[in-house]
């Protein structure tokens, strides 16, 4: 059967479950006349509908609209074990519901009163998993009996000696984009929102904590586990995307930052940690401020193992931060920024499926840098910009101006969007319509769009209807102007694109003109620059430089023995570029001490361009290094090693 997500079973169905939950907005836009809009140059490709290719779910039929976990983790062995009991929507006649499932060992599947239920799990793709089908019997509520593959791509088992305490092991999960089915049995897709329970009981001394109300702060008693088990119980009243369910387990202590907002982590990082987010309840006022109220509760942030892949994820409630963003002078905080601007753009308004990953990640990278500006003011606001501009360039550059990967609405899989275009591309568009209407009239309009979409699934498709309907309204020299589906549909960059200030990198561009003249390193006025000014220059600097200008540049600014992990970053790919041996031991060190995809890859992505200097070193480092990183940082590396790094460039 055709995998029509909302549409094949017609509109009784949608009728029914539509009406069952807010969560189920159907999603049954066409796609918008492109006729009205001037003509596109370059061919644009329409968006037919949200069905989504990453999940084997067939929600028109029966949908998951509120998943129950009781899970043990189990630390010898690696795994989660214990039950999941869906709550299943059913369209009329409905036989069946079909769930993601992916290395997970089910023993049994019962209806809420004990009797079997028939299932079978379909051929594995190695990507999607297999499609998990229980018959249901006309019964509503499913409990599926499993455990997790020690394996499993989205939980990363560390030893006591992979974290900052060396005592206690640690356990986190990171769903996005199609991870979660690895360790949950549910419908794994970002436009099928679920709300969702969790009892989680895990060994003494260890503590869990769930992106959703934290209900028993300390835990309680458990009849799960051996003795001295404690269990923590959770609750999301919210529908949200399956991707967003979130958990770590370890040694964590908490700090209070202010009223509504919190950090937790390992005993020895927090105070660092807190030190460096002093300044999130001025965030999430400036947010409430810009596009409206903060809808979640508390907005607690737990800092990871350095292993953590990514440099945040925006679990609601708790958005799960690397370690490497903390630089002691808060230089690097864009990142907190971020990760709650997502609490709107991500998790209020959801991409429908991760081809429109863009109206996640565009409109956060935008809504970052506004919150930025309120907080910091328009200079470092401006500086920021740029850098995100060069990031576009960037990928411009790699990709080709008008290859199909450029365009902001992708075609391929879940990781195949270079986050050049989805992220950077994404926010100048925002930005060029802020700049086409005025900030006021951009303002309200933006706001309104999160509270008119607030807890649904959005589509490329259906924000330009939204935009055309409430901001355009009807207005033929705007449209004109917009070059919308250009924006959204077609590849390279519109020629109405706002760009950034000319004048934010002056000092540095200056410094850059006067070290490519043979200036000395020591004249550049680095140590009174802002983060953003060295990253600049580092990232200015010729991609070729003798081995003397780099010992001059290291003694001068003392690159090698940076705390700050981005210019660290930006230090040892100009090196490795060189093979610039002095930087080997930093460099060996650096992919040692963390595992952040973003830093890892690139630097190994440089050694092996660099044939017989570099490969050997890729091979040895990763070979140390392989151990301690997560499934997808381990994995992308592995990739490249192996000579198969073509496509999936991936967001960070
Ligand atoms: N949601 C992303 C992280 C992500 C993206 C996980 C794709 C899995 C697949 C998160 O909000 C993010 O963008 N993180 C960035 C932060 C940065 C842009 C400030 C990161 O991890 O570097
Ligand atoms: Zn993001």
């Amino acid at each position: 059967m055709k995998r029509d997500a909302f549409r094949g079973a017609g509109t009784a169905a949608a009728l029914a479950l539509g009406l069952l939950s807010a969560a189920c907005a159907p999603v049954t836009e066409r796609a918008p006349p492109l006729a009205r809009a001037a003509a596109p140059a370059a061919p644009v490709l329409l968006t037919p509908d949200a069905r989504d290719a990453s999940s084997h779910a067939r929600p028109a039929e029966a949908r998951v609209a509120h998943v129950a976990l009781d899970l043990l983790a189990d630390v010898a062995a690696q795994r989660l074990s214990g039950t999941a009991t869906l709550d299943v929507v059913a369209a009329p006649g409905a036989r069946e519901v079909v769930l993601d499932a992916k290395g997970l060992e089910i023993a049994r599947v019962t209806d809420d009163r004990g009797r079997d239920l028939p299932y079978t799990e379909g051929d594995v793709d190695p990507n999607l998993g297999a499609p998990l089908t229980v018959t249901l019997n006309g019964a509503r509520r499913i409990v599926v009996a499993y455990r997790s593959a020690p394996g499993a791509a989205a939980l990363q088992w560390l030893t006591p000696e992979q974290t900052a305490g060396k005592k206690q092991p640690f356990l986190f999960s990171q769903g996005q984009a199609i991870l979660n089915r690895t360790w949950i049995p549910t419908q794994d897709s970002p436009g099928i929102r679920q709300t969702w329970e969790a009892r989680i009981s895990v060994p003494a001394g260890l503590r869990a904590v769930m992106s959703a109300e934290r209900l028993t702060p300390e835990g309680e008693p458990t009849d799960r586990g051996g003795a001295g088990h404690r269990a923590y119980r959770f609750r999301m009243d919210k529908p949200v995307a399956p991707y967003l369910i979130a958990l770590a387990v370890g040694d964590l202590d908490f700090r209070a930052l202010g009223p509504r907002s919190g950090v937790y982590a390992e005993p020895a990082t927090l105070d660092r940690a807190a030190r460096e987010l002093v300044d999130t309840e001025k965030m999430i006022a400036a947010a409430e401020a810009l596009y409206g109220p903060y809808r979640w509760g508390r907005y607690d942030m737990i800092v990871l193992p350095p292993s953590f892949p990514y440099g945040g994820m925006e679990n609601p409630t708790l958005t799960f931060l690397t370690p490497t963003f903390i630089a002691g002078d808060r230089s690097l905080n864009g990142l907190v920024a971020h990760e709650l601007a997502h609490s709107w753009s991500g998790n209020l308004v959801t991409n429908a499926t991760w081809a429109d990953g863009w109206l996640n990640e565009g409109f956060t990278s935008y809504f970052e840098n506004r919150i930025m500006e309120a907080l910091y003011g328009p200079a470092r606001a401006a500086q920021e910009q740029a850098l995100s501009w060069a990031d576009m360039e960037a990928a411009f550059a790699e990709l080709g101006q008008d290859a199909p990967g450029t365009r902001l609405r992708g075609t391929g899989g879940p990781d195949d969007g270079a986050s050049g275009i989805v992220y950077d591309k994404g926010a100048v568009f925002l930005r060029t319509l802020e700049r086409s209407v005025g900030r006021e009239r951009w303002d309200a309009y933006l706001r309104s769009y999160f509270d008119r979409h607030a807890f649904r699934p959005m589509t490329s498709a259906r924000f330009l209807a939204d935009l055309r309907a409430n901001l355009v309204r009807g207005d033929r020299v705007l449209e004109e102007r917009l070059l919308l589906d250009r924006w959204v549909y077609a590849p390279g960059l519109p020629a109405n694109a706002a760009r950034p200030e000319r004048t934010a990198f002056a000092a540095a561009d200056r410094a850059i003109t006067v070290f490519n003249a043979g200036g000395a390193a020591a004249a550049a006025p680095y140590a009174g620059w802002t983060t953003a000014e060295r990253l600049r220059f580092l990232n200015a600097l010729p991609s070729e430089l003798p081995a003397a200008r780099l010992t001059e540049l290291d003694r001068a600014l003392g690159l090698s023995a940076s705390g700050n992990a981005e210019l660290l970053f930006a230090w040892l790919r100009l090196a490795v570029a060189n093979r610039y041996e002095p930087a080997v031991p930093a460099l060996e060190r650096f992919l040692l001490a963390q595992g952040r995809r973003k830093f890892v890859r690139p630097l190994f992505e440089g050694l092996m361009a660099q044939g017989d200097w570099g490969r050997p070193i890729a091979r040895r480092v990763f070979a140390r290094a392989a151990p301690g990183y997560h499934a997808v940082t381990r994995d992308s590396v592995a990739k490249l090693l192996a000579g198969r790094a073509i496509g999936g460039r991936g967001i960070n």
